[in-house]
């Protein structure tokens, strides 16, 4: 448990946030498979990330974690095996939390010529596995769900021959669309991805640097496509990792939210994909710049965020839906907090997804904002924030979710009296130093 009290005076400071996680397990991935070393600097080491890092290393793939004397930055080196020289694992793969890892590497699994099983904790036996499992199956993979109710535990029968699919996908989803792309890579024939928005192509971006033939383009209707050739060798490579803008987010809120505030936060991860919330923010009036710029495949920037007064539209609302849901799906909790804020309605909608996450984050925003005062409604798919009414400390339960906690930490900023985030030890899961750094911009 953690007590928290309003923000007094304004937040200040120049800070780093840690590793994007998406781009992160992706290194360990891509390197584990990939022949050669993989050197990783930037990588996020939270528990999500370290379970992908467990997994390999039970598949056989030898992980080294160094930190250089001469600049003291931690680097990851992966000692790839290949496409074919993973292990069969003693046990069962053990993912944690992390739905990223469960389903990217369920992905790599279903192609292995070894049976093996994957499962998480108990927020990850809950969480749907039939959107993966449905696809690999039609590719040819043999992969059941242990309690016969879609969810992990899963267990791969080896051996299997894949093919490629042409899979259009009911939601946009990265995880949904990397497991695809990794099974592809094993298969005999092309496997192409429709999703109804683009969800974020870190995968593309990277399995296409390691020497995959792999990209993305827009079908006649305007839904996303990722399309790729299996056959290319996949070859180890040093992979850099910005800061994570769902881990900056939190930061930005709280400088939006706290009156003379002013934060830069340098070398964030601002692929188009992930940075909706930079356009919404601008839309609302927000004061945010991006300073030294890097277009890289994956770019980056630092950004300058001063306390602004945030205002809907003409008819002082503001409406967040359709293709921006999935460029900013994980920073919805952060959005909703400001907006309880603001002198004006905010409805999110087109984001059902967010009932699948870490907890149902439609219910958690919800009782947490509810409890602090705010006026807002639960829908079916996002939910309807009247801001302005002042908020109050409350006790908030995070049902173990990470953003949860880190989000109400933030609200607890523009709220009279004390707030407690009960589980606060969550945040481990994508920020373990979230709180240490809170404390050194107040
Ligand atoms: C992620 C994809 C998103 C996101 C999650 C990380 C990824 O999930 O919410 O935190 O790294 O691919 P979905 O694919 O379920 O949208």
């Amino acid at each position: 448990m953690i007590a928290l009290e309003k923000a007094t005076k304004p937040l200040k400071g120049d800070i780093f946030v840690p590793g994007d996680k998406s781009i992160s397990h992706r290194s360990i991935m891509f390197g584990a498979i990939s022949k050669g070393t993989t050197e990783v600097t930037g990588f996020l080491e939270s528990a999500d990330c370290l379970s992908t890092i467990d997994c390999f290393k039970k598949l056989g793939v030898e992980i080294e974690h160094t930190v250089r004397p001469t600049h003291g930055v931690p680097t990851i080196t992966v000692h790839g095996k290949g496409l074919h020289g993973l292990k069969k694992p003693d046990s069962t793969l053990y993912t944690g939390n992390s739905g990223t890892t469960t389903r990217l590497m369920s992905g790599i699994l279903a192609a292995q010529p070894f049976d093996s099983m994957i499962t998480g904790d108990m927020s990850i036996e809950k969480r749907p596995m039939a959107r993966i499992m449905k696809p690999l199956t039609s590719m040819g993979a043999e992969v059941v769900s242990v309690m016969g109710n879609g969810c992990a535990p899963l267990a791969f029968t080896g051996g299997k021959t894949l093919r490629g699919i042409n899979y259009h996908s009911p939601v946009a989803s990265a995880q949904i669309k990397s497991c695809i792309m990794l099974a592809g890579l094993y298969a005999e024939g092309d496997s192409v991805v429709y999703e109804p928005a683009l969800s974020r192509n870190h995968t593309e971006i990277m399995l296409a640097s390691f020497g995959a033939d792999i990209h993305n383009e827009v079908a006649r209707d305007g839904s996303a496509v990722a399309i790729l050739h299996p056959g290319m060798p996949l070859v180890g490579r040093k992979v850099n990792v910005p800061g994570d803008i769902s881990s900056a987010a939190y930061f930005i809120v709280a400088a939006l939210m706290v009156p003379g505030s002013e934060i830069l936060i340098r070398n964030v991860g601002i692929n188009k994909t992930r940075a909706g919330i930079l356009n919404v923010l601008d839309q609302m009036g927000a004061d945010i710049t991006l300073l030294n710029v890097d277009e890289s495949s994956e770019p980056k920037a630092d950004i300058l965020i001063k306390y602004s007064e945030l205002h809907g539209n003409e008819n002082n609302q503001f409406i967040i839906s359709g293709k921006e849901i999935p460029t900013m799906i994980d920073e919805l909790p952060i959005v909703a907090v400001l907006a309880a804020t603001g002198n004006f309605d905010t409805i999110i909608k087109d984001a059902a997804e967010l009932k699948v996450k870490e907890s149902n984050r439609i219910d958690t925003v919800v009782e947490g904002l509810r409890s602090m005062g705010c006026d807002i409604e639960a829908t079916d798919d996002g939910m309807i924030i009247h801001g302005g009414k002042p908020l109050k400390g409350a006790d908030i339960n995070c049902h173990s979710d990470h953003r949860i906690a880190m989000s109400f930490a933030i609200a607890s900023l523009a709220a009279t009296g004390t707030t407690r985030i009960l589980d606060d030890e969550c945040v481990g899961i994508s920020y373990p130093t979230f709180f240490k750094d809170l404390q050194g911009l107040l």
